[in-house]
């Protein structure tokens, strides 16, 4: 993966010339068709529109006007929300006329609501928006984006007109902002430990990625694809899943390791997953920091994944399979704990106690490992 610097900042290549120049060509030809035998005012948005709007020009095959607007509404990496508008267009030069704006990205929005206000002051006989990249998440409003070369997740992009702080807009490719990782972990126990609960927790907390086997595996199963025909066998006997199964439905969620961070809740199961998952992360560049491991006596256990079978709805929750699948936690899970503690990358912590009481511990054991390594 390509990587450069803007100013203070680290981007990752994303997205290559040859998908730009499609979806540039896709947006010539559909206002091709728009224009019919009309001559449109292409309403070029500076300064982030001038690569997509010489290319558009090349690609567009019908005759037409070209006109310049400079607004201003970015400041770093986010939209500031007030639009300056730089340069202004007559308005003798849009009355009349079928107007097509051209956009480098639409984000939230405002600086499209601000030239649609502008332009539609001026009289035109029409007004549409093209736009080469546009953020569906990001976007707050209601006007309709008539022609979209690609939609983008809501990440900050560079590259192809598209600048961070007037860096990157000669980039012949976009590259988006590199997360800055903050910790990938394992939040280890036994079946009834509360790790689901306390993950989630700390998902919201912190920001990290959640991968649970369980849910993985249910994921899998619902949708009866064929690692999940083949899981669905052992699960319903409480007997571990084969590393194989499991492996490759961990390898899927890794392959984009776009994220502040991991946590693994339910992997690895065995001292051959630990081993297999710290070569996936190392291919990533990535590496696990630490296994928490939340501690809380066995018939303690039982008691909470009975108790938890009345409403789960798991076939796995009860009491025979629940005292099963404790024992193959003994004999195979908790091996996994001397892996990392050999490492240097051991913690206990006290799961005993209120949902909250045990958080606190947990993001106070998370806090100690972010000293420790500078990622
Ligand atoms: P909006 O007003 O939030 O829709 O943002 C539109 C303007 O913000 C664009 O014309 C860009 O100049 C800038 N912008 C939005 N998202 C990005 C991005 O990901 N990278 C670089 N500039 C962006
Ligand atoms: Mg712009």
């Amino acid at each position: 993966m390509k990587e450069i610097t803007l100013h203070d900042k680290t981007f990752t290549s994303y997205i290559g010339k040859k998908k730009i120049a499609k979806a540039v060509k896709k947006v010539a030809k559909e206002i091709e068709i728009y224009a019919e035998d009309d001559t449109v005012v292409f309403v070029s948005v500076l300064k982030g529109s001038f690569v997509f709007t010489t290319d558009l020009a090349k690609h567009y095959k019908k005759p037409a006007f070209f006109e310049f607007y400079r607004l201003k509404s970015y400041e770093g990496t986010n939209s500031t929300g007030n639009v300056r508008i730089l340069v202004d267009i007559d308005k003798e030069l849009i009355e009349g006329k079928k107007v097509v704006v051209i956009e480098d990205i639409v984000d939230t929005g405002n600086t499209l609501e601000k030239i649609i206000e502008e332009l539609q002051a001026k009289n035109p006989a029409d007004l549409k928006i093209a736009t080469l990249f546009f953020k569906p998440e990001a976007y707050k409003k209601d006007y309709p984006i008539d022609f979209v070369g690609m939609e983008i997740p809501n990440k900050f992009i560079v590259g192809y007109g598209l600048d961070y702080d007037e860096l990157g807009r000669n980039l012949p490719e976009i590259y988006k902002l590199k997360e800055k990782r903050m910790i990938d972990l394992v939040l280890f126990g036994p079946p009834g430990a509360g790790k689901g609960t306390q993950a989630k927790i700390l998902i919201e907390k912190l920001g990290l990625t959640y991968i649970a086997t369980g849910d993985l595996f249910r994921h899998h199963i619902k949708n009866q694809t064929e690692l999940g025909k083949k899981a669905q066998v052992f699960i319903n006997r409480g007997d571990l899943v084969p590393d194989e199964i499991t492996i490759g439905m961990i390898e899927e969620i890794v392959a984009d390791p776009d994220t502040k961070g991991f946590i693994f809740d339910g992997f690895p199961r065995t001292v051959k997953q630990a081993e297999v998952l710290d070569k996936l992360m190392k291919e990533k560049d990535l590496i696990i920091d630490v296994l928490i491991s939340l501690d809380v006596p066995k018939e303690r256990l039982v008691k909470r994944l009975v108790e938890r079978g009345k409403t789960s709805g798991r076939v796995d929750d009860n009491e025979e399979t629940i005292r099963h699948r404790l024992a193959q936690y003994y004999s195979f899970t908790e091996p996994v704990k001397r892996y990392y503690k050999e490492q240097g990358k051991f913690i206990e912590v006290d799961g005993v106690g209120s949902i909250e009481e045990v958080n606190q511990r947990l993001l106070k054991a998370i806090s100690k490992v972010e000293l420790r390594g500078e990622k």
